[in-house]
């Protein structure tokens, strides 16, 4: 683990044991209101995929789904029809999965192994690189030059064990490494790409995307909407919440953590007493834990509809059968919360339209959700490019 990182999650101990003398928790200056409009405006949806969800790379998956040159799979959630696999040098690539001829879908398959991709509709081969290699009877095609015709690439990463993908072809590139600097040292803390994993699950829900993501973003309803299940293992809104812009760490302390005052600080573990939900902008969560990690991704589908992605990833494979039980308790317990959150989350949208409300006020504790808006806005307006 880096220095640095040992030092962020020490202070963050620091200040939840003074919370917990003091009965303070973490506080933005202000309140914030969110115009309802921002839910519901078909404008603000079109922005909001034809910037975040075109211009910023988002995690399509775990490095364990490629293990080897030739593994793919296919990712669509975005609208945006992607093909990612591995080379033959083991390099990520990922592209559009859209045939250079006329246009078919070129790989039906979710996932799968294979050294060339073959479009279904006249048979124009592709290799791992994207390259053309094969056009059925191109003595007719003139003088095509099949140099030109690869599928499209699109800019992919693979860091800390995750694969990012930006799903548009614009002519600025990428710099993951600065895009994720604010959070790479906690990133690779987790050594996440000796990780498997354990599950993996979509779920559609009738909820506009921000809902959804505005569970993960405080702790507030933690001991109202998971009253029977998460909110006996948190202390109850005493989260710390560290503004990565534009992403966010939120440290969320486990209830028994005051026994670390007894401790001498340099015994004290974070993971050991901590679940943290970071907020990787625009869409994804990696939420950490005390021994294993989910990888949320949540992507809009319609006005009122999103699809929540999940990865579950363990430490190593689940080979005996009491490593099953355990990830199996854990998953179920999780299917629970979420379900918990989601449920609230389609109640809200059936409410929107009612006119009930201009605004949503968001407390000075709400603090993941206030500055992951800030983010947010400030993309659309043009202000933070990747
Ligand atoms: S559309 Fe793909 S080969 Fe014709
Ligand atoms: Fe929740």
């Amino acid at each position: 683990m880096s220095k640095s990182n040992q030092v962020e999650e020490r202070q963050i101990i620091e200040t939840v044991l003074s919370y917990c003398e003091s009965g303070d928790t973490h506080l933005q200056r202000d309140v914030m209101k969110i115009p309802v409009a921002e839910y519901t405006d078909p404008n603000q949806l079109r922005r909001e995929m034809d910037i975040l969800f075109r211009q910023f790379p988002i995690i399509v998956g775990h490095v364990s789904q490629l293990p080897a040159s030739g593994t793919f799979f296919t990712h669509d959630a975005t609208g945006v029809p992607m093909l990612i696999t591995r080379n033959r040098d083991g390099a990520i690539k990922a592209f559009l999965n859209v045939c250079r001829h006329r246009g078919a879908r070129v790989e039906h398959q979710a996932c799968g192994k294979a050294n060339t991709f073959s479009c279904p509709y006249h048979s124009w081969t592709y290799n791992l690189d994207g390259g053309l290699r094969g056009v059925p009877k191109d003595a007719n095609f003139g003088d095509i030059d099949k140099a030109e015709l690869g599928l499209v690439e699109l800019p992919a990463f693979e860091r800390n064990g995750l694969i990012w993908v930006r799903p548009s072809t614009s002519a600025t590139p990428v710099d993951i490494d600065a895009w994720l600097a604010p959070m790479a040292e906690q990133l690779e803390s987790l050594d996440l790409q000796s990780h498997v994993v354990f599950k993996e699950w979509a779920v559609p829900r009738e909820m506009n995307w921000h809902i959804a993501l505005e569970g993960f973003q405080e702790q507030y309803h933690f001991c109202s909407a998971h009253k029977n299940t998460a909110c006996a293992a948190y202390l109850d809104n005493q989260g710390v919440f560290l503004n990565q812009y534009p992403h966010v760490r939120h440290s969320v302390p486990l209830a028994g953590i005051e026994k670390l005052k007894e401790q001498p600080s340099d015994e004290w573990s974070y993971r050991k007493n901590f679940m943290t939900q970071n907020y990787l902008f625009p869409c994804n969560f990696v939420q950490v834990m005390t021994d294993h990690v989910y990888i949320h991704t949540i992507i809009p589908t319609g006005q009122t509809s999103c699809i929540f992605q999940c990865l579950m990833l363990i430490p190593k494979a689940a080979d005996t059968e009491k490593a099953q039980k355990y990830w199996q308790a854990n998953y179920n317990v999780v299917q629970q919360v979420f379900d918990e959150d989601f449920v609230i989350g389609e109640s809200i949208q059936a409410g929107l339209n009612t006119g009930a409300n201009e605004h949503f006020t968001i407390g000075r504790f709400e603090s993941g959700l206030q500055m992951a808006r800030q983010s947010l806005n400030d993309a659309l307006a043009g202000h933070l490019k990747v």
